[in-house]
């Protein structure tokens, strides 16, 4: 039922007619992703394996197999943007911010170059699987050893032994970079501050930065390695400011590792989010227009949203889902018919329905309806974001929670309506708590002879 006068009832609902662009009613993006890259990788073993009681069928026909396989690969990006964006988010997240420690401009903008120019080769070689140490004669191998045995001081083995596990590491520049290196002028307006926005508890401790790094990986000790090399590839120029590590589920313990995946609520995360490779995802994430050195870049926000998990989990399934708007037992959104009448994740959300008491299936304060791009002049933005584990706080409680990160072409028309809109009513308020926030302009990939950033240093 969407009559006009019922519409209007509910804040929020859109004109009758189809909810959802035909575009989004497709296979979860994590799905579509990893097959693809499976294909890309090329399938291997081709032998049967066990896992756990299930008999695999040989890679060459079994898609789950191939996408596990995927996820340790190398990552080579696609020449255009940095990678760490478009590929599957692989299950380890370690992610730095830092600051640089001079305070004179013209001492900023050559300290800002030189880490620039060296987590641009560092990153190249760590995710070559190499060590960024690799110009010292005799060649480090991914173990750090040179081939004469030496291990040189920097060189550790904490990743010894491992291979790249679909290592990305990913660089962002903080409007404060700029203004401490004296670059005002070439600020994109995309970069302007994230305001203070209602309900903020941001903590004084986190949050903000001039630069940083985003590492992605498979496997926890790869993710460590690569970070503590960044770091003491930039020693003396910067000083760490603050960190957030991150984790999602793995593609060894997937039953399937191209699904979309679960946040610490239980939730699935990620359903409708653009998909690479598709107009929507182009339009939303990367920048076309401001400052030549952003063009092909994107800008990352980044969230840390605590969790009350111990109120979460004292309501019933069905509190939960109405929270959200989608069922959290396979995710499909409230409007769809039951699972054995073919309503699941895929299935399109129609915030016009309602059911037969006349009350909207998908609440008004429902966390998708307020966040859905119809909503926000059809602007979206792609959500990559992992769950974190802080331990507990003073009072016994889960410090845990959603390190929120979501790529966009502009914040000003992306996240920061959609976030004024939740905090001001969606459900999902009474169970978290954004406690930092950060900002990053993201540029494109280097070229090959070049580093990151380089237009924005060298640009007369
Ligand atoms: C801990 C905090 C959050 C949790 C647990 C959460 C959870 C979810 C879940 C379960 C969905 C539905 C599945 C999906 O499409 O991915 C969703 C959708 C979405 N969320 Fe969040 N979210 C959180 C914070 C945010 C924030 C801060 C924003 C942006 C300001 C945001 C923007 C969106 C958008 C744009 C969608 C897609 C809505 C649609 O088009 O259907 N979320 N979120």
């Amino acid at each position: 039922m969407s009559g006009e006068t019922s519409n209007r009832a509910v804040p929020g609902e859109p004109p009758a007619g189809p909810a959802t662009p035909a575009a989004d009613r497709r296979p979860g993006p994590h799905r579509r992703r990893v097959l693809a890259g499976a294909g890309l990788f090329g399938l291997g073993a081709g032998a049967g394996a066990t896992l756990g009681t299930q008999r695999l069928l040989p890679e060459r026909a079994d898609p789950v197999a191939a996408a596990r396989r995927s996820a340790l690969a190398p990552v080579v990006g696609d020449g255009r943007h940095q990678p760490g964006i478009i590929e599957r988010a692989p299950a380890h997240l370690v992610f730095t911010a830092y600051d640089l420690t001079a305070t004179d401009p013209v001492a900023a903008r050559a300290a800002l170059g030189a880490v620039l120019r060296a987590w641009t080769e560092g990153g190249r070689a760590l995710m070559h699987g190499e060590s960024p140490s690799g110009a010292i004669p005799g060649g480090v191998t991914a173990g750090g050893v040179t081939a004469g045995g030496v291990r040189p001081a920097g060189v550790g083995r904490e990743a010894a032994g491992l291979g790249p596990a679909g290592l990305t590491v990913t660089v962002g520049i903080g409007a404060s970079a700029l203004r401490r290196a004296g670059l005002d002028a070439r600020l994109p307006g995309p970069l302007a501050d994230i305001p203070a926005l209602p309900g903020d508890r941001l903590e004084a401790a986190r949050g903000e930065g001039d630069l940083a790094v985003q590492v992605c990986a498979e496997d926890p000790m790869v993710a460590f390695a690569a970070a503590r090399q960044l770091g003491r590839l930039a020693a003396g120029r910067v000083r760490p400011r603050w960190s957030q590590r991150g984790f999602q589920r793995t593609a060894a313990a997937a039953t399937d590792p191209a699904a979309t995946p679960r946040n610490l609520m239980g939730q699935l995360d990620g359903t409708n989010n653009p998909r690479p490779g598709t107009a929507q995802f182009d339009l939303a994430v990367w920048a076309v227009s401001g400052p030549e050195w952003m063009r092909g870049g994107t800008y990352l926000v980044c969230r840390r949203i605590r969790m009350l998990l111990d109120s979460w989990e004292r309501l019933t399934e069905d509190a939960r889902g109405e929270v959200i708007g989608r069922r959290i037992d396979d995710g499909a959104p409230l409007s769809a018919p039951s699972a054995d009448a073919g309503g699941g994740e895929d299935t399109a959300a129609d915030f016009a329905a309602r059911g037969p008491d006349g009350r909207p299936l998908i609440a008004g304060n429902a966390h998708i309806r307020l966040s859905n791009p119809q909503f926000h002049g059809g602007i979206a933005m792609f959500r990559r974001g992992y769950s974190y584990d802080d331990g507990l706080d003073a009072a016994g409680e889960p410090d845990a929670g959603l390190f929120f990160l979501a790529f966009q072409a502009d914040p000003r028309t992306a996240f920061v309506p959609v976030q004024r809109t939740l905090a001001a009513s969606d459900a999902l308020n009474t169970f978290i708590r954004h406690t930092a926030s950060a900002l990053f302009a993201v540029p494109p990939a280097a070229s090959p002879d070049g580093y990151l950033g380089q237009r924005l240093l060298e640009e007369v």
